[in-house]
C-alpha cells in the first residue's frame, strides 16, 4: 500500500489564509507587517527562493522590501544595510537569504540582525529561547515539519524520531522541537556508524541530508511518518533526500519533493513576520 501523502502545499494555503485574515484585521490598527529580504550574489537557487518569499509576502499582505545586492558587496556593506533595516519602523522581519559569498561571515550577518526581527530565528538568542523552550520565533523548517505533523495528527510523544543531518537551520533545531514535544530523539551525520540501524528504528524519520536518493526503503521501518527536507537537483529536476517510490510502499506517511516540506518553510517565515509586527505593535 502506498503511503499517505503530506500535502505542504495545501496545509501552507490554509495557514496563509488565516494569516491575511489577520493581517486585514491589524490593518484597522494601522499596523501592516513588514519584511526585509536581502541577497548577496547570483546563486541561482537562492534567486528561487527568495522570489518565492516575495511572492508570499504578497499573497499575506504584508509589506516587503528586497536588496539584491552584487556578490563583490563587503561585510561592512551587508552589515550597514542590516544596520538601517534594525532602526527602520516599517520593517518588522530581516532576512537575509544564505549562503552569503565567502568573504562575509554568515555569523556575523546573523549576529547583526536585532532578535527581535530575526525572522529566521537564527541569532544565538533566539537560538538560546529554543533550548529553554521560551520563544518568540521558531526556525522555519522545523517549525514547519511540526506544523504538517500536527494537520496530519501525528504525535511525537513517547516515538523514536530520528533526523538524518545536524545543520544550525534545521538538523539541530529540528531535535530540539521533537524533543520539546516528547519524542526519543537521535541525531544522525556522516560518522554516525550503523546509519541504516538507527534509521530502520524511526517512528518518524526526517531526512535533512542534502543527497538526492539517501533514504532508501531498507532504512525505513514498515508504517513510519518520513519527512523530507532535501532540495536537491537530478537532471535539472527538484527532488528530495528520499527515493520516492520505494519509501512510498512501505512508510505510513511521506513528504513529497516539491510540494511537502518547502512551502511550508515560507509559510512558516510568514507566520513568524506576523509575530514580529505585533511583538513591535505591543
Ligand atoms: N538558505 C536556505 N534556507 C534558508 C533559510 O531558511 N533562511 C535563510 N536566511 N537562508 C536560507
Amino acid at each position: 500500500m502506498s503511503a499517505i501523502r503530506m500535502d505542504g502545499k495545501m496545509v501552507s494555503a490554509k495557514v496563509r489564509g488565516s494569516i491575511l485574515d489577520e493581517v486585514n484585521r491589524l490593518k484597522e490598527r494601522g499596523v501592516r507587517p513588514g519584511l526585509a529580504v536581502i541577497i548577496v550574489g547570483e546563486d541561482p537557487a537562492s534567486q528561487v527562493y527568495v522570489r518565492n518569499k516575495e511572492r508570499a509576502c504578497e499573497e499575506c499582505g504584508f509589506y516587503s522590501e528586497k536588496y539584491a545586492l552584487p556578490e563583490e558587496t563587503t561585510q561592512e556593506q551587508l552589515l550597514g544595510l542590516i544596520d538601517e533595516l534594525n532602526r527602520n519602523p516599517r520593517i518588522d522581519g530581516i532576512l537575509c537569504q544564505l549562503p552569503v559569498p565567502k568573504h562575509i561571515s554568515e555569523q556575523a550577518v546573523i549576529d547583526a540582525i536585532d532578535p527581535s526581527k530575526d525572522v529566521d530565528a537564527f541569532h544565538p538568542v533566539n537560538v538560546g529561547k529554543i533550548m529553554v523552550g521560551n520563544f518568540d520565533f521558531l526556525p522555519c523548517t522545523p517549525a514547519g515539519v511540526m506544523q504538517l505533523l500536527d494537520e496530519y495528527n501525528i504525535d511525537p510523544k513517547g516515538k523514536n524520531c530520528v533526523v538524518i543531518g545536524r545543520s544550525n537551520i534545521v538538523g539541530k533545531p529540528m531535535a530540539m522541537l521533537l524533543l520539546h514535544r516528547h519524542g526519543t530523539v537521535t541525531i544522525c551525520h556522516s560518522r554516525t556508524q550503523n546509519l541504516k540501524e538507527v534509521c530502520a528504528q524511526a517512528d518518524i524519520l526526517v531526512a535533512a541530508v542534502g543527497k538526492v536518493d539517501f533514504v532508501t526503503a531498507d532504512m525505513v521501518k514498515e508504517g513510519a511518518t518520513v519527512i523530507d527536507v532535501g532540495m536537491n537537483r537530478k537532471n535539472g529536476k527538484l527532488c528530495g533526500d528520499v527515493c520516492f517510490d520505494e519509501v512510498n510502499e512501505k512508510a505510513a506517511y511521506l513528504t513529497p519533493v516539491p510540494g511537502g516540506v518547502g512551502p511550508m518553510t515560507i509559510t512558516m517565515l510568514m507566520k513568524n513576520t506576523l509575530k514580529a509586527a505585533k511583538l513591535h505593535a505591543g
